[in-house]
């Protein structure tokens, strides 16, 4: 049953038939997905559903402008992506911190000689290699064989393609070479090169089909094949440059290790270099940038590591990247295009975001239409009126940026942008809040809609069941979004309370086109899976607003259940009590964060809601490693100047060994570490007869606790 249009050739469409064959394609091809992915039986052939992905990227070829943001083609194999099985990383694969000058590698050298304490003349080794534009890959190989090859994944867990990886002649099946280890991880970056690239492309044309956007896409869609038949004929490779798991290190540098690697038969890249100082890394960085036209293979920048790994070792990981690495990324690729269109989007605290609909224009070998403006003062600030020639910049995986409008080119008759004062969404008035401390207005304008505000609502489910939050399988922003306008859910509580209710509708969700029985059934076992949910996670989903899930970990951790957080934010009422003042003593929990908490908390509608949440699910306490040192679970309070170690290192190696580090003295601080100048938190240790030690019984008592990655 097709209708006209979907039987004309692409050959043969107007434009205008176009755009509604690609909605057609995206919605058939996303329907698809979802039933691949969710009942383990398609509907069609795989040779069908291959039809309907090459008509896409066809019509896309032909009319590009008119590629959809929500393209299928952008989403290179996501759902057969699931088909694979999970894999867990036995040391989490992290990603980098960025640099984008000279200063910022100015600032990230002394970062790290403060850390460690080395004076100014002191030497530090720092190595510096290209960053390759790829896919990362962590390879295991048990008594020298390849054992497992997965995906970076979140960084946590990956996806097993073994069958895939074991098919790239740079990845050795075996490992050569003495001395190693019984188990040895190796990661690094697949990635194509241009010239394979190109003559892929070229036979994909002649065969018909639409090529690839860039090498690193055809390399992410080579290594998604479910048949590892289609990635031995994708010509990929591999260059090894990090490791995972190590039963034991066969080297105690950076520079060692990877040379170790080659040795083991993987291809390292022949421009890394190690430097003594700053002005060393920056000339290989530009020596690098030089290169860059005439290598083979994408590059976007130049990573930093502190060479000796026992200083990795002390360096550790702040959140999710290293201490001791970054990457230098080159300088953002620019375009210019014409603004068409200022679209508001209603965020889930009410912010007004303006988001600048662009004529499609290709930055850095991506189709961009879409970039963000951030608020309303920065429109004024870059001065851009609809209908101006814009300048567009994209910078790695970040949303693409405008800087600024080419004066030459304002259409005579343009306009400034006059910033809606009423929400699109609502209709309820948007307003700027005033700082209470600095008396200043804040540069977002809000919904003041609260809870009549449907794009609020809507905004704050996503987020609710977005991948660091409650993650549940097969309801994603789409299903959210097709939910709230039927009325399924209006609130996060009713997404447990769907199946129970699901009878009472017109229509049940097994007869809702693009369902069906096993897909509905999938879907409640999903959200009845997810009853029991982190604590971490629980706090970060609730979407209050300063609430990342870094901070939502923290809290977890530091009260254990949520009555206990509740209770503390019961008790916090005015800013000198004392369940506030433990709250501020958390380290890296400030102020801000403590009055949007208390916000939250206090707010009648969120109460209704987070009881009516907590009739239907559990939040469980996270799993805190005890760990068997003598300061584990001890508040510590640093004070005065440290002579030895730095502050951030001994800070770091309080948490490494399992104690929390807070800001200030009270009745429930186990231990001070008091420095020469220590002054009111010493006294009010002394006054309160808490254990207070010196520098150097500190450095003793945490001897032995320089963790190495392994
Ligand atoms: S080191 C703990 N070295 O960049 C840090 N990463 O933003 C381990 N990448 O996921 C990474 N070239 O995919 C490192 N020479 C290089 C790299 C590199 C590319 C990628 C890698 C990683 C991402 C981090």
């Amino acid at each position: 049953m097709s209708d006209a249009v979907s039987d004309i050739i692409v050959e043969d469409l107007t434009a205008e038939q176009a755009t509604s064959e690609l909605e057609r394609l995206a919605q058939e091809i996303f329907r698809h997905d979802a039933r691949y992915y969710q009942d383990d039986a398609p509907r069609i052939s795989d040779a069908d559903y291959d039809a309907l992905r090459a008509r896409n990227q066809k019509i896309e070829a032909r009319f590009p402008y008119l590629k959809r943001d929500d393209s299928p083609s952008d989403r290179v194999g996501a759902a057969p992506v699931s088909k694979f099985s999970k894999v867990k990383h036995p040391v989490p694969m992290l990603s980098l911190g960025n640099a984008f000058s000279d200063e910022d590698v100015v600032d990230f050298s002394n970062k790290v000689r403060r850390f460690l304490k080395i004076a100014d003349g002191g030497s530090l080794a720092i190595t510096a290699e290209p960053k390759i534009d790829g896919v990362s890959a962590n390879i295991r190989y048990e008594a020298g064989r390849l054992a497992v090859g997965a995906t970076r994944g979140d960084g946590m867990v990956g996806e097993d393609i073994t069958a895939n990886l074991r098919t790239i002649s740079d990845i050795p099946k075996t490992l050569t070479g003495d001395n190693i280890p019984d188990i040895v991880e190796i990661r690094g970056e697949v990635y194509m090169g241009h010239a394979d690239f190109a003559a892929l492309n070229a036979r994909y044309e002649s065969d018909g089909k639409s090529p690839f956007a860039n090498p690193r896409n055809a390399a992410a869609g080579s290594l998604r094949q479910l048949d590892s038949a289609i990635t031995a004929s994708r010509p990929l490779r591999f260059f090894a440059y990090a490791w995972g798991e190590m039963s034991a290190m066969p080297a105690e540098t950076q520079m060692g290790m990877v040379e170790r690697f080659k040795a083991f038969g993987f291809k390292i890249n022949p421009l890394m270099r190690r430097c003594e100082a700053v002005e060393e890394l920056l000339a290989v960085y530009r020596d690098i940038e030089g290169q860059r036209a005439s290598l083979d293979y994408d590059i976007d920048g130049v990573v930093y590591k502190v060479d000796d790994l026992a200083l990795q070792g002390r360096l550790g990981f702040v959140s999710r990247a290293p201490r001791w690495a970054i990457a230098h990324k080159f300088p953002a690729e620019q375009a210019t295009t014409i603004l068409r269109d200022i679209e508001i989007q209603v965020g889930r605290t009410g912010a007004l975001t303006p988001v600048a609909k662009l004529e499609p224009v290709t930055v850095g070998g991506v189709v961009v239409s879409n970039a963000s403006l951030h608020n309303e003062d920065e429109i004024i600030r870059k001065n851009v009126r609809v209908g101006d020639t814009v300048v567009v910049q994209r910078a790695g995986d970040v949303i693409p940026q405008i800087l600024g409008h080419v004066p030459e080119k304002r259409p005579e008759n343009s306009q400034p942008y006059e910033f809606p004062l009423l929400c699109p969404a609502c209709g309820s008035k948007a307003i700027k809040d005033v700082n209470p401390d600095t008396g200043k207005e804040d540069a977002i304008r809000r919904c003041s809609g609260g809870l009549i505000c449907p794009a609020q609502a809507i905004e704050k489910l996503r987020h609710f069941v977005s991948r660091n939050a409650f993650d549940i399988e097969g309801l994603g922003a789409k299903q959210i979004e097709a939910f709230f306008a039927e009325k399924r859910i209006k609130n996060a509580a009713e997404i447990f309370t769907l199946e129970g209710r699901d009878a009472g509708f017109p229509k049940q969700l097994k007869d809702q086109e693009g369902w069906g029985e096993l897909s509905a059934n999938n879907l409640f076992a999903a959200i009845s899976e997810r009853r029991k949910i982190a604590l971490n996670r629980f706090i970060y989903a609730l979407g209050i607003r300063h609430i990342g899930s870094t901070t939502a970990m923290l809290l977890a951790r530091t009260y254990g259940t949520f009555e206990a957080l509740q209770a503390a934010m019961d008790a916090a009422n005015d800013e000198d009590s004392e369940a506030f003042q433990d709250l501020l003593a958390i380290d890296k929990i400030g102020l801000v964060m403590i009055r949007s908490l208390k916000a939250f908390f206090t707010e009648p509608h969120n109460r209704d809601v987070l009881a009516q949440l907590l009739s239907e699910v559990t939040p469980v306490p996270v799993e805190i490693v005890r760990m068997d040192t003598a300061i584990a679970d001890k508040k510590i309070v640093f004070t005065g100047s440290l002579v030895i170690m730095s502050r951030d290192e001994a800070k770091a190696r309080a948490e490494a060994l399992g104690a929390k580090v807070v800001g200030s003295v009270s009745k429930n601080t186990d231990l001070v570490v008091a420095g020469p100048g220590a002054g009111s938190k010493l006294k009010k240790a002394q006054d309160l007869g808490i254990e207070v030690i010196d520098e150097e019984t500190w450095i003793e008592l945490s001897a032995g606790s320089f963790l190495t990655k392994n």
